[in-house]
């Protein structure tokens, strides 16, 4: 649909009155993305040709709204270099988080590049949950007149690839919005392909790309710190023990890093990245599997650059074209099928499986490149110095009938000791940080490694003096085998440095007992808290605690399930409401 009736030249326009009519069918008819074309188009000629109008016009800026959702930072860090490189461009650029984002702000937007991820299972990032569900709603705006382009974030090890960006992007269609260039998906090696995107989106929209001076992004003025994922830190790990009982069914670790002199600083609430390494174990069985026993010449890339474990949809197309097997292109190409065979599954299965002789560089074609991991920094440099530490639960499951074990997590459990090299760069999380003033109330509910973050928080509170209420609600399994830092905790308390403890450990009393069943009998005093002022975080496991967690909060705050949730996105709204959960 165009909006013709109001895209009229008025009739005093220095034209006459047939060029007038002319220009009324073709404007009339244009789209959003035509006119901005044509506006930069007409301004770039006359520039172009040193001929500007006489009195100069102003120069005529083309809108860009660059609008992202995001959980970890990696679409905001999007956003700010493609804003850098759209002003550079002469674009009217402007950054917004979904999260302080109105829907009706799209009406008048002109040009949207929407950048956002997929967290969950195939759930959009929960500060844009708010912007999220407006755009799916009866009642969102018609959007005819704007032009968009959707780069979406995710990670192809996920049943829901990209799917908050293939939802929003068939929305906006859905609402009359003009789709500027096809939607991308970017994997987790997402950096390259993104920055490709948002420059030809630029170039289009650009209406003389020929004059335009190519900027490199990787010059811009955010360039990340030295330390980096690229060029991370050599940490030494300066002490390693476990937290949990050796009777625990579970095995949690606490790992010291020495940052002395590498000039490396974080912020409470921040991530460290952590680069591993696979198990040697892993590696020779993978190359069994492979029929590359004796070789030698991919050992160093499977040991620490290919990710030897994640079988994706891709990995096993790429399996059946390479090898030719039609019981393999059977399975690739039947959706359920292979949806089945890859749950609880990894490579060496598929190998296994459906076996070949493979040589070194067509094993190394198939995997994806390895990953970072991330660990919450349980400290405050304003207490701990030139150290972060960190608290890492050991992942060990069987699945598919064979023992798996986590890439990274028993790296740092079994292969890694005091005095040895961790690399590392930090991972900041803006969207998680204490509240400015040190008197503020905070409510910190997390099980597990999720108590990991209130660590930073209550030293950074200890060492600042700040004296604000600090709840804290932890669960874990039991008592006595899984109080994860129970001496510091306790010692906390009797300083009064927590000034509320709520503990929760699910296997202590016949009937299970979690950390949502804490906030539950301390409702009244929660909701007073709330009134109050106070900041509420979450942390800890997704799939199982924080929704648990979230379905109590509701049922809380509200007395029907949609006025639980008004209150949680008001709590949002306000800032006062943080999550990090993995
Ligand atoms: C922001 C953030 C902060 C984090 N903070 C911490 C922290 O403080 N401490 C901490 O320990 N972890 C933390 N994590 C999690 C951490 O990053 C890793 O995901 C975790 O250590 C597992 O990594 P891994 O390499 O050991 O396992 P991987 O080799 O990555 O294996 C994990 C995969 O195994 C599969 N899997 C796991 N369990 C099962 C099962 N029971 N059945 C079938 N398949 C299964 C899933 O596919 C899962 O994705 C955090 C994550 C994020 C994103
Ligand atoms: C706990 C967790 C769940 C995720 N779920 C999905 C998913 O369902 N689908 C997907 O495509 N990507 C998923 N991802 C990958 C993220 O979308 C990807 O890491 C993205 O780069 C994050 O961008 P952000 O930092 O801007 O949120 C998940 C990542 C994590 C850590």
């Amino acid at each position: 649909m165009s909006d013709h009736a109001a895209l009229t030249l008025p009739r005093t326009a220095p034209f006459d009155a047939e060029q007038i009519s002319a220009l009324d069918r073709v404007i009339g008819a244009s789209n959003p993305l035509q006119r901005a074309w044509l506006t930069g188009f007409l301004a770039g000629l006359d520039a172009a040709a040193g001929k500007a109008a006489a009195p100069a016009a102003p120069a005529v800026k083309i809108p860009l709204l660059i609008l992202y959702g995001t959980e970890s930072g990696n679409t905001e860090a999007l956003a700010g270099r493609a804003k850098q490189e759209a002003a550079r461009r002469g674009f009217s650029a402007r950054v917004a988080d979904m999260a302080d984002t109105d829907i009706d702000a799209l009406k008048n937007a002109g040009n949207l590049l929407l950048i956002v991820s997929t967290w969950g299972d195939g759930e959009p990032p929960q500060r844009a949950a708010m912007f999220y569900r407006a755009l799916m709603a009866d009642s969102a705006p018609r959007l005819d007149g704007l032009a968009f382009s959707v780069l979406a974030l995710g990670d192809s090890s996920y049943a829901q690839f990209c799917e908050t960006g293939r939802v929003m992007d068939a929305r906006l269609e859905a609402l009359g919005a003009t789709r500027i260039a096809p939607r991308l998906e970017c994997d987790l090696d997402y950096e390259a392909p993104a920055q490709d995107y948002i420059r030809s989106l630029l170039e289009t929209l650009t209406p003389d790309a020929g004059s335009v001076i190519h900027v490199d992004f990787h010059k811009s003025s955010d360039v990340p710190s030295a330390i980096s994922k690229a060029t991370p830190l050599a940490a030494p790990i300066s002490a390693h023990h476990l937290l949990t009982s050796s009777r625990s069914d579970s095995a949690t670790y606490h790992v010291e890093l020495d940052l002395a002199g590498s000039g490396l600083t974080y912020e409470p609430g921040d991530s460290l990245g952590v680069l591993p390494e696979n198990d040697p174990r892993e590696i020779a069985a993978l190359k069994r599997a492979a029929g590359l026993g004796e070789d030698r010449s991919i050992d160093a890339a499977l040991s620490s650059r290919l990710d030897i474990a994640t079988l994706t949809p891709k990995l096993i197309a790429d399996y059946a074209t390479l090898t030719n097997d039609a019981a393999l292109a059977d399975l690739s190409k039947d959706e359920v099928k292979r949806a089945a065979f890859i749950e609880g599954r990894q490579v060496i299965d598929l190998l296994e499986s459906f076996a070949h002789q493979l040589s070194a560089a067509q094993l190394s074609g198939l995997l994806r490149p390895l990953q970072p991991r991330y660990y919450s920094i349980a400290s405050s440099q304003k207490l701990v110095g030139e150290e972060a530490h960190l608290t890492i639960a050991r992942l060990a499951y069987e699945s598919a009938g064979r023992a798996r074990q986590g890439v990274a997590s028993t790296m740092l459990a079994d292969r890694r000791r005091a005095g040895e090299n961790l690399n590392i760069f930090v991972k900041p999380n803006t969207h998680f940080r204490l509240p400015e003033d040190p008197a503020a109330s905070i409510i910190m509910v997390g099980a597990g490694t999720g108590l990991a973050p209130y660590r930073a928080f209550l030293q950074e509170r200890e060492a600042t003096k700040a004296r604000g209420p600090s709840w804290l609600i932890f669960g874990h399994r039991t008592f006595t085998h899984d109080f994860l830092y129970q001496l510091e905790i306790q010692d906390w308390v009797e300083r009064g440095i927590i000034t509320d403890l709520d503990l929760a450990f699910s296997r202590d009393q016949p009937e299970k007992r979690y950390v949502q069943h804490a906030l539950w009998a301390k409702r009244d005093a929660l909701k007073a808290r709330l009134d109050d002022g106070a900041t509420l975080y979450l942390c800890g496991d997704a799939k199982h605690m924080a929704r648990d967690v979230e379905a109590m909060l509701k049922n809380i705050l509200g007395e029907t399930e949609s006025e639980g949730q008004d209150k949680l996105d008001g709590l949002i709204r306000a800032g006062r409401y943080k999550k990090d959960v993995y």
